[in-house]
């Protein structure tokens, strides 16, 4: 059944390295993924597109539920589509995430992407990327990381992923948003950011990415949950 397919949930604040890790080891151990950042983002997206204020929050809810998404593989590339439209880019945006934070805190809105986010869980398993992953989503999952970093390295490491894009962004005002960010999402009522009961915590402030997987994938050995890879 489905429901028995393992889960390694990954929850933490942005730009702690989530979505790279959940990546690279779901990739290693061939299981699905869940960025579930970017359902968010996609709501807000679809809200803004079809004029749904975004404080709507029954009409954003209804949106989210509706939602329209498919995440096709074309040439290798992973593909973001919306109704059809590629906004793989659209929704990565410091503005897109700050909307995305904004349709996060209403709790219909959770509610309505749920099951979405559940219907995920396949064999031979699933890494689910997130903030509330091993708190509410997936809370039996029998793995949970809790993955974060100071928010001035946070801010260092979103300032160098945009430039190496082409964006050029201040890192203050990259360290304000971020700061922004955190508090908006640890502090909203409703699956507020924070470590499961039994999740176990990595600051990867000074740890690189393939020591971050490493740890991991140790942990998911402990656990039989992957053999040696
Ligand atoms: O991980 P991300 O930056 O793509 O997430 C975008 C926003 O969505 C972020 O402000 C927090 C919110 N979010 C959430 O509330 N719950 C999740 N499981 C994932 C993201």
């Amino acid at each position: 059944m489905s429901e028995q397919a393992p889960v390694l949930t990954i929850d933490g604040p942005g730009g702690a390295g989530k979505g790279t890790i959940s990546g690279l080891i779901a990739e290693r151990l061939d299981w699905h993924l869940l960025d579930s950042g970017a359902l968010y983002r996609l709501t807000a997206h679809a809200a803004v597109k079809h004029n749904v204020a975004l404080d709507d929050e029954p009409a954003v809810a209804k949106l989210a539920e509706r939602l329209d998404v498919a995440f096709p593989v074309e040439g290798g590339m992973p593909k973001t589509l919306l109704e059809g439209e590629d906004v793989g880019r659209a929704i990565r945006t410091e503005q897109a995430g700050e909307r995305a934070s904004q349709v996060a805190a209403l709790p219909l809105v959770r509610e309505a992407l749920l099951s979405r986010q559940r219907d995920f869980r396949q064999a031979p398993g699933l890494v689910a990327d997130g903030r509330d992953m091993g708190t509410v989503v997936f809370d039996d999952a029998p793995l949970k990381i809790f993955l974060t970093a100071s928010a001035e390295e946070r801010a260092r490491r979103r300032h160098l992923q945009l430039r190496e894009a082409g964006v050029d962004a201040s890192l203050s005002s990259l360290l304000k948003e971020i700061q922004a960010r955190d508090a908006r999402d640890t502090q909203r009522s409703v699956a507020p950011l924070k470590p499961a009961d039994d999740a176990i915590t990595l600051d990867t402030t000074r740890l690189s990415i393939p020591e971050v997987v490493d740890r991991i994938t140790e942990l998911l050995i402990q656990r039989g949950l992957a053999t040696g890879v």
